[in-house]
């Protein structure tokens, strides 16, 4: 059996290798814009794809099938990275240790990329039902995602981040910017994978809670990063938070407070991932990873 670093790696190059197939070749009159949104699904770690394919198969779901899942998963955090380098939200230059979206190509380009990536997501997740799989799942995936990325979620979340920067930290609003930019799409990544499986109620619950705490313990190792990590090792600018005066885990506990705060939120994600029905070794170590990542 493969270690955890052994599958990430390997679905990593699923990924990988698969992802440009799910987008049209650069070319015609929109080639730019296919050429940008081809630029920004480059690198990242595919934590989210990972997720969701693993959390298929534990229910007896093969990767093959899932995949499109996995691969919407990946977009919608493409694009909302695209976005979120944007000059009007982080001003960003570089991205996975490239130029960033807009700085390569340019601002129209890049906020066209994003919306772009974001319909082709549903579109994928809606092309599950051609691979035999139950329309009352998918269609259920499709609603779950909807509302775990849009106002609701994951774009109310960045936009309660934008509007929380230069205010006092207060743990409620940075806890809704926290749960709702980031978690959300970790939990969706994790359910969609488990009701496309037939997951039942118990284990599906159980898997959501896991995902919640994994989602914070995401966004604030990502805040602890950007204080403490180089621009060499995580390939987007350091201290962007503190110059933008974003309301982050270290602004509101400092350094220390924080990692004290992501070990208890770690020790949440490891009492949901003992109760669920298999894989638990692997949704432990995941957790463990990313409690001690430093890119
Ligand atoms: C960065 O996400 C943005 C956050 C939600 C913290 P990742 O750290 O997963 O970025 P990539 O996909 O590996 O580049
Ligand atoms: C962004 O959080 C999370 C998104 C949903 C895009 P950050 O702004 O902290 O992400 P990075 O640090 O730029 O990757
Ligand atoms: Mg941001
Ligand atoms: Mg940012
Ligand atoms: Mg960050």
């Amino acid at each position: 059996m493969m270690d955890l670093a052994q599958q990430l790696a390997a679905t990593q190059a699923l990924i990988d290798d698969r992802i440009s197939s799910f987008l049209p070749e650069p070319a015609g009159p929109a080639a730019r814009l296919l050429a940008a949104m081809r630029h920004s699904i480059h690198g990242g770690k595919r934590v989210r794809g990972f997720i969701t394919i693993k959390a298929a198969e534990m229910f007896g779901l093969a990767t093959v099938t899932v995949l499109p899942a996995a691969i919407a998963m990946e977009f919608m955090h493409a694009a909302s990275l695209i976005h979120d380098d944007m000059p009007c939200i982080d001003a960003s230059p570089m991205r996975r240790g490239q130029a960033s979206c807009h700085t390569e190509f340019d601002e129209h380009t890049a906020l066209l990329a994003g919306d772009a990536l974001i319909i082709r997501a549903f579109e994928l997740l809606a092309s599950l039902r051609t691979s035999g799989l139950n329309a009352e799942a998918v269609l259920r995936v499709i609603g779950e995602f909807a509302e775990a990325t849009g106002a609701m979620g994951l774009i109310g979340g960045e936009a309660a981040d934008i509007e929380a920067e230069n205010e006092e930290p207060e743990a409620g609003l940075l806890n809704f910017i926290h749960t709702n930019k980031t978690a959300k799409l970790i939990v969706a990544a994790g359910r969609s994978g488990a009701i496309l499986a037939g997951v039942e109620q118990t284990a599906l619950r159980t898997l959501t809670e896991y995902a919640h705490h994994l989602g914070l313990l995401f966004q604030i190792t990502d805040d602890i990063l950007d204080a403490t990590a180089s621009e060499a090792e995580l390939g987007k600018p350091v201290g962007a938070d503190k110059a933008l005066q974003k309301m982050t885990y270290p602004a509101l506990l400092g350094v220390e407070g924080s990692r004290q705060r992501a070990q208890e939120v770690a020790g949440m994600a490891i009492a949901a991932a003992e109760a669920l029905p298999a894989y638990n070794d692997l949704w432990i170590e995941l957790v463990n990873l990313l409690l001690q990542r430093d890119k």
